[in-house]
């Protein structure tokens, strides 16, 4: 089993906005849109992300203060230690062609790897639409808008751009526009409806999967799926459309730190 870790002060901090944060590391990470590392505070135990930009000497990622560990995290300054390995899982595909995107509040932060990494590529046409519950929760969307060639925005409460989800926008831009595959970044519930559009206009799609992770290398079974025993922290996180079609669990459950099945 491949470890690569390294311990690293904390290079920068950018505030997202009151609950989000920016934190790049420098050091070396070579690591394809899509994947993520395992986080280790000391004295705090170990968490996954995924990895939000790379550049040749450092990396970075954006995390939501939600509970005990990332709040630890918050408290800390730049200069201050912590370990990273990884990258672990498997990246979005990366396709030339006409591509969409499809984000969804804090799910963001791969799409925008993949997006800087698609115009390197030299991707035809590359359209996102990135959607949150208000414009405050919004993340990138001055990225978006330099990294694709057209990008749009939708807040639930109309905030900022489109009044309503994400997958309503794509839904309206599909009945006009066509594309060769979309790439999908949100809440669960939020991915299975923008699936339902997929299938609809038979586009293929990539969806990005959370789940409770610990070791993140395929040896605990905490991110195990069913029914087909699909281990998400190696196989995925990133999934395709014949894949996801069999995973019963998509959309509908989840299991917690003690592996029990929670309804989504
Ligand atoms: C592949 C992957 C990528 C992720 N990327 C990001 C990211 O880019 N930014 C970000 O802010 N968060 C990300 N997360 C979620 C992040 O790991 C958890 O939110 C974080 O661990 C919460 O820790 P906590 O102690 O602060 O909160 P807790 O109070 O422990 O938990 C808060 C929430 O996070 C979930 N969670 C807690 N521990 C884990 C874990 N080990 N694995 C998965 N979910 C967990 C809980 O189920 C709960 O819903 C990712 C999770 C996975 C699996
Ligand atoms: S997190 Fe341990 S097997 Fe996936």
């Amino acid at each position: 089993m491949k470890c690569d870790r390294q311990t690293l002060p904390i290079a920068a901090i950018r505030e997202e906005n009151t609950s989000l944060r920016t934190f790049t590391f420098n050091g070396k990470l070579n690591a394809e849109p899509g994947q993520f590392i395992m986080l280790t505070i000391f004295s705090q135990g170990e968490k996954p992300f995924s990895i939000q930009d790379v550049d040749e000497n450092s990396f970075s990622m954006t995390i939501k203060n939600i509970g005990p560990f990332t709040d630890r995290l918050f408290k800390m300054k730049d200069g201050e230690l912590v370990s990273v390995r990884g990258p672990y899982g498997q990246s979005f595909t990366r396709k030339t062609g006409n591509i969409l995107m499809v984000g969804g509040g804090y799910a963001t932060p791969p799409l925008r790897f993949l997006a800087k990494k698609l115009r390197e590529d030299g991707v035809t046409r590359l359209v996102n639409i990135n959607g949150a519950r208000t414009a405050e929760d919004l993340l990138y969307v001055d990225d978006f808008e330099i990294l694709c060639h057209q990008s749009h925005v939708a807040t639930d409460d109309g905030s900022l751009g489109h009044k309503g989800t994400s997958v309503g926008v794509m839904e309206n831009i599909l009945k006009h526009d066509s594309f060769d595959r979309v790439y999908i970044s949100g809440p669960e519930k939020m991915m299975k409806a923008a699936v339902v559009v997929a299938k609809k206009h038979a586009l293929p799609y990539e969806v990005n999967l959370e789940r409770y992770m610990k070791c993140g290398v395929g040896v605990c079974g905490s991110c195990v799926m069913d029914p087909t025993g699909f281990i998400l922290c190696m196989e995925g996180p990133i999934v395709d459309n014949e894949t996801l079609d069999g995973l019963d669990d998509f959309g509908v459950s989840h299991r917690g730190k003690t592996g029990h099945k929670i309804t989504i």
